[in-house]
């Protein structure tokens, strides 16, 4: 199924999958348990299968780029299964190991982070769930078995890795207690009720002191170095992006990894609105940070993963025009400096899909903070059923909407899919319905990706801002040396005259007198519709005396 859809994949216009992890999992977590690195699951085909994918991507100019989960194993490797068998095996130090549990520490997933082994009368660290046991990465050979779990991988042609949950990999040696007076759960509970500014901000506070020992303790860089080095073995370009927002990870700009994710973009105050302030403040300081590494950090954006809601329910304060704002997004992310990452079906306009019945539910977080709002904290069911179905991240992973057939054609009729297919996939939200409509959501992305994969401003531009004040539009130039892109990306609702004057856009091009030589080619409007969205408007009438956007309007211009 995989390899029949990559052709959708060329047609769309990216240039690599990461794939979620593919390996032998007992799936408590969804493949981040995985009980085999060297391997593909067989539900998935197994190893040949993986090869024939991997080929008939690369046969297609595709990238592929593997999960690599570093922090913890199953509880059903083979390494752990070993580890936990006696005191005295050769991997019992491959875990982290204590004969009481020395703290009170949580798992971000399922409460106590300490779980008891009978056979080494011992307890066992997870800062996931049980099944999740964590990593001791001081240990070398813990280290060098992973990196030759990686080039196994590497060797057969992959190119690079998403790197799970970094920040987890280490904590604070000295085990110090965290101070929050609540379980997971009372926390969890907690973030629900509050209800003034006040206890919002001791539920942040919270969260923040619940976990911080458990996060970004020391040793993390040398870790990275040596995993750049074992990529660096391999010719070809290959990369590595880390499931983190802190761009130390990126090391010198070139002796870590060359990703980070621009998670802060998604942390809108309040939560759920992007506004022109918003991305203009991320986009300064998150610059600032990566253009401070010796060697020029290279940025990474996103709205949506596997972890979140999608960015159409997210990113949607007012639900008429969730649509309309998803395609602004869309613009947004293609059109920023750095590294796009898309989430399957975002592209077709897919959004979050509620599973009202717990017993539907897959992501066993869901279903033990579910368990424990009924039996330990009380709560009626009907609400625990609703505050699961909320927090879940089953919402944002179900079967990818392909057509208007039954299973939105994601699985033969009468399937029972693994999870439940949203509804949405009958009206209008699957991709054979909108294959040939130029006005469909598949169609925006398809033409947005045409247009940054043909211009090198909008590949690797320098992001000047522009109009720092305008509080319902966000325009902003991309400069290279070859080309000069203006974007203008209206957020609102209403139709906006925007006017740029030849002083501050001689400030952006750095070059004085330079505004007044320039005229404009229209690339790409949300609003013209068609493949081409081109006339010869003159940049010199947009500048000098306005340039009119329909509501939620994208206009991206070629100046020159
Ligand atoms: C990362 C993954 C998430 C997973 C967790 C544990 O955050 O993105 O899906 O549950 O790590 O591996």
């Amino acid at each position: 199924g995989m390899i029949e859809r990559l052709d959708y994949l060329v047609a769309l216009g990216i240039d690599a999958v990461w794939l979620s992890p593919h390996f032998p999992s007992p799936n408590w977590d969804w493949g981040y348990d995985i009980s085999d690195y060297c391997a593909a699951a067989p539900e998935y085909g197994g190893l040949p299968a993986f090869r024939a994918f991997l080929d008939a991507a690369h046969a297609r100019g595709l990238h592929v780029i593997l999960d690599l989960v570093l922090n913890h194993t199953s509880d059903q490797h083979a390494w752990f299964l070993e580890s936990r068998s006696s005191r005295d095996n050769p991997k019992a130090d491959w875990y982290v190991w204590a004969d009481t549990p020395p703290n009170n520490w949580q798992s971000c997933f399922d409460g106590e982070a300490w779980t008891y082994a009978p056979e080494r009368d011992q307890y066992y660290y997870h800062y996931f769930m049980k099944q999740q046991p964590d990593l001791n990465w001081r240990n070398p050979a813990v280290r060098e078995a992973m990196w030759d779990a990686a080039r196994f991988w590497l060797d057969m042609g992959v190119d690079g890795f998403r790197l799970d949950a970094i920040g987890t990999i280490f904590e604070d040696p000295d085990l110090t207690p965290h101070t929050v007076p609540l379980t997971l759960a009372g926390l969890r509970r907690l973030s629900e009720t509050a209800a003034t500014p006040a206890e919002r901000a001791l539920v942040d506070r919270y969260w923040r002191d619940m976990f911080v020992h458990q996060l970004g303790g020391p040793g993390l860089h040398d870790l990275m170095k040596e995993l750049r080095a074992v990529l660096d073995e391999y010719p070809g370009d290959r990369m590595l992006v880390g499931e983190d927002e802190d761009v130390a990870y990126l090391g010198n700009g070139r002796d870590e990894l060359h990703l980070v994710f621009n998670f802060p973009l998604m942390r809108t105050p309040p939560p759920g609105a992007i506004t022109p302030a918003h991305v203009r403040a991320n986009q300064a300081a998150r610059l600032a940070l990566l253009d401070a590494l010796p060697a020029a950090g290279w940025p990474c954006n996103t709205l949506g993963n596997h972890d979140c809601s999608r960015v159409a329910t997210a990113f949607a304060p007012d639900p008429d025009h969730a649509a309309a704002a998803a395609r602004v997004n869309a613009a947004l992310v293609l059109t920023l400096r750095g590294t796009p990452f898309l989430y399957n079906g975002e592209e077709i306009g897919m959004t979050d899909h509620l599973i009202a019945d717990p017993a539907h539910l897959r992501d066993t977080m869901a279903t033990w903070y579910y368990d424990a709002l009924v039996n330990d904290l009380q709560v009626d069911p009907a609400e625990a059923a609703l505050r699961a179905a909320a927090m879940t991240r089953d919402k944002n992973r179900t079967p990818m909407q392909w057509s208007a057939a039954a299973n939105a054609g994601f699985s033969p009729a009468g399937v029972t899919t693994w999870l439940p297919v949203n509804p949405n996939y009958a009206a209008g939200i699957n991709v054979a319905d909108q294959e040939d409509d130029p006005e469909s959501m598949l169609n925006y992305y398809r033409r947005l990706l045409r247009v940054r994969r043909a211009s090198p401003a909008l590949q690797t531009g320098a992001y000047r801002p522009l109009k720092p004040r305008a509080r319902d539009y966000l325009a902003f130039l991309r400069a290279a040396a070859e080309q000069m892109v203006l974007v203008v990306l209206n957020y609102a609702p209403a139709r906006q005259q925007v006017r740029l004057d030849r002083r501050s856009l001689d400030a952006a091009l750095r070059t004085p007198g330079r505004a007044s030589q320039l005229g404009g080619r229209i690339l790409f409007s949300s609003h013209a519709g068609g493949d081409d969205a081109t006339g010869d408007t003159g940049l010199a009438d947009l500048q000098l005396t306005r340039i009119d956007l329909a509501p939620y309007e994208v206009l991206i211009a070629e100046l020159g």
